[in-house]
């Protein structure tokens, strides 16, 4: 009989312990019966497209489009309901902090994020354009000037840039900015928040204050500005020795400048010919010329690869400065100092996720801090700002505000990374008008474009701007850490793929040309 009530149904079933002989211990309502006296049919359905239990061998593409099934198994739904747990331990740390949240506007001007903007075309005003906020970076420093001193929010940014597991076109920051403050204050309340996190999400005592390392030793000992720390594989420099061989692939790059820099895997001289080949090739895939190699053998004397190249000398020089002994395998790069850096982060995170060196019962939260205030591109010969360009200075780098100092130049900047993921970054803001105009001289952003952008947040700068400064952090990125998982896609109710389609509606999509010729729009094909 069908019903719209579900009362009916309730009231006709009744539940009875099953004979002795029925009990199946292996399920958990094993030892039930429901006797039913009367079915009332309130719904009916198809059968689902994939069976509602976690372990599913389902494509991503099938998962989401059909979520509201793919919802329904426990993990997912696990995985929504502790991201509401997160939320409102965050909400609660932070008015327990005097933060208030504010919300701000979605439909704004572009925010220099550096990602591509999301644009929405206005019917009122032709060919003029809302962009969706790649973050509410600017609105929060208007919110200080108006002495809200802790303002945060959990809010939805936008950024058209290249997908990844950890990246989405529209995601969630955790957004806080606060007045009269230094790096160590922000540091200090967002450690208060991620401690209480791990105790009440994952039970585990994070202790505080967590490690803080600066750019240049990040960068030096480890080649990559978020380093995963829970293994060691670190970086040496060994240009000097290096520089004494005989070998073309060593002495081309340091003539040039560049530097010899490598890393020891322990017991990896275990790997096989084949193992290291596959490396070699991948390497060459992210830009390298070849991956140089030695494994070091029985007394010291190193092995295979590169070994040739290397006399009694160097060696020793060699094993002293790498601390390599017999089982080992050293991995080489030389090139220019970023190709240094980024191939040998690679092999790195390669080697210790294939060799199983990755401890995973570790949280292994980092500040990075000391950022420079600019990177210099050589394609165009100008710089960029390494966060964005209302960061400040660190007050004794502000002379270094030049053509010729400003590399040197660093940042009151700084990322929270756990396990080799960025979770967040911030800075505190410049609140001075003639540091904030020499900042804009370097970046060569002229008068003409600084009103364009910014007109807004530079007339409120002149209005007695408190010192502030702020971080975000990514919520989905949090939630997704707190729950083990390494895909963001898995801990957001809808998302969208790879390749930024919602399989689900199936945005984006066209639309009809009333809406078109209302918004004064017309679509010219590709490759016209
Ligand atoms: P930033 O651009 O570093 O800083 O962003 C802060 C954090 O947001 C997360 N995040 C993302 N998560 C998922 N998908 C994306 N596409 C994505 N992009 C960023 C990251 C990142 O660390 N306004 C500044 C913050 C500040 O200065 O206060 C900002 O947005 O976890
Ligand atoms: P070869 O002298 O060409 O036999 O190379 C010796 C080692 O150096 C091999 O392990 C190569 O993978 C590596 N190699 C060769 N060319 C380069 C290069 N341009 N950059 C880095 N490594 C290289």
């Amino acid at each position: 009989r069908r019903t719209t009530s579900p009362r009916t149904a309730m009231q006709a079933s009744l539940c009875s312990r099953r004979p002795a002989g029925l009990v199946n211990p292996k399920m958990k309502t094993g030892t039930v019966e429901v006797a039913v006296r009367e079915i009332d049919l309130l719904s009916d359905s198809d059968p689902p497209v994939f069976e509602i239990e976690d372990a599913i061998d389902v494509g991503e593409e099938t998962r989401l489009r059909y979520r509201y099934l793919d919802l329904r198994r426990p993990r997912m739904q696990q995985a929504l309901i502790r991201r509401h747990r997160i939320c409102k331990i965050i909400r609660d740390y932070f008015d327990a902090h005097g933060f208030v949240e504010i919300e701000t506007p979605f439909l704004t001007k572009s925010t220099p994020e550096g990602a591509r903007d999301y644009l929405v075309p206005s019917r009122i005003y032709p060919g003029h354009f809302y962009a969706l906020p790649q973050s509410p970076q600017i609105f929060k420093q208007l919110l200080m000037i108006s002495g809200f001193d802790r303002y945060m929010q959990i809010v939805r940014c936008f950024r058209d840039e290249d997908l990844r597991a950890d990246r989405q076109p529209e995601f969630t920051q955790l957004d806080l900015e606060m007045s009269f403050v230094q790096p160590e204050d922000v540091l200090t309340i967002v450690e208060g928040c991620m401690a209480r996190l791990m105790r009440e999400i994952v039970g585990v005592e994070v202790p505080t204050p967590f490690v803080r390392t600066s750019y240049d030793e990040a960068m030096r000992r480890y080649g990559i500005d978020r380093p995963d720390t829970r293994y060691d594989l670190h970086i040496e420099d060994v240009s000097d020795i290096a520089g004494q061989l005989e070998f073309r692939v060593f002495r081309k790059p340091l003539a040039a400048g560049g530097c010899v820099r490598c890393i020891v895997v322990p017991g990896g001289a275990a790997m096989t010919r084949r193992e290291l080949d596959t490396l070699t090739d991948e390497l060459r895939g992210i830009g390298a010329g070849g991956l140089p190699y030695a494994k070091v053998a029985e007394g010291g004397r190193l092995e295979t690869g590169v070994a040739k190249f290397f006399d009694a000398g160097a060696t020793a020089a060699l094993l002293e400065r790498t601390g390599a002994g017999p089982g080992d395998l050293i991995l080489f790069a030389a090139d220019s100092e970023p190709n240094v850096c980024k191939y040998l982060a690679w092999l790195r995170e390669t080697v210790a996720k294939r060799r199983g060196l990755i401890p995973q019962d570790r949280w292994d939260f980092l500040w990075i801090v000391d950022f420079p205030m600019f990177e210099y591109h050589e394609e165009d010969g100008r710089f960029y700002s390494m966060h964005h360009p209302f960061t400040a200075p660190r007050d004794e780098d502000i002379g270094l505000l030049t053509p010729e100092s400003a590399t040197r130049c660093r940042a009151k900047a700084y990322d929270l990374v756990l396990n080799g993921i960025e979770l967040g970054g911030g800075s505190i803001r410049i609140h001075r008008a003639d540091v904030q105009q020499k900042v804009f001289e370097l970046l060569k952003i002229g008068p003409d474009e600084q009103r364009a952008k910014f007109g807004f947040l530079l007339d409120a700068l002149r209005f007695g701007p408190p010192p502030h400064g702020g971080i975000a952090l990514g919520l989905d990125r949090i939630v997704m850490m707190l729950s083990g998982l390494d895909n963001i896609r898995d801990v957001i109710g809808f998302p969208k793929t790879q390749r930024a389609v919602c399989p689900l509606t199936g945005a984006p999509s066209e639309v009809s040309a009333e809406q078109l010729d209302e918004l004064h729009l017309r679509i010219v094909p590709p490759g016209k």
